[in-house]
């Protein structure tokens, strides 16, 4: 059901502390950092060829990483996220194996612009899994791009 890994999401207490150790230490190229308002976080994005890492900061009051970060005060992995051909169908899919679906299930437009959803991390051993539908792919009932 599910296509390639697109990234795994990195919590961290600062962002530009964490993007310098990931060009010092790893010798990577990382973007600047970009604001997601409607997201909560300020993001780097750091792409290794195969896959992508993105650091993620808190920005705002309410952002969804807030509570993740209290518990994991230097940091931690956050969530991955795999590539699927049809959002709708892989969330039926999901919901019909007893995972739960956050939310209100319904898929939500992500920081790359497709829709998104997640999945509970206790149904997932313990790692928040976020499903994006891939790049130019229509929407359920579609046709591939
Ligand atoms: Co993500």
């Amino acid at each position: 059901m599910i296509g390639k890994l697109n990234h795994i999401a990195i919590a961290v207490p600062d962002l530009v502390q964490a993007a310098a150790q990931y060009r010092d230490r790893l010798g990577v190229l990382v973007s600047a950092p970009q604001a997601f308002p409607e997201h909560g976080v300020t993001v780097v994005f750091i792409d290794t060829g195969n896959t992508k890492i993105e650091l993620l900061e808190p920005l705002g009051e309410t952002s969804p990483i807030t509570k993740f970060l209290a518990a994991n005060p230097d940091g931690g992995m956050h969530h991955m996220c795999f590539e699927v051909d049809d959002i709708t169908a892989a969330a039926a899919q999901l919901a019909a194996t007893g995972a739960r679906v956050l939310g209100d299930g319904k898929p939500k437009t992500g920081a790359h612009g497709q829709p998104v959803l997640f999945v509970h991390p206790k149904d997932f051993l313990g790692t928040l899994i976020e499903l994006e539908q891939r790049a130019g792919v229509e929407r359920a009932g579609g046709t591939c791009g």
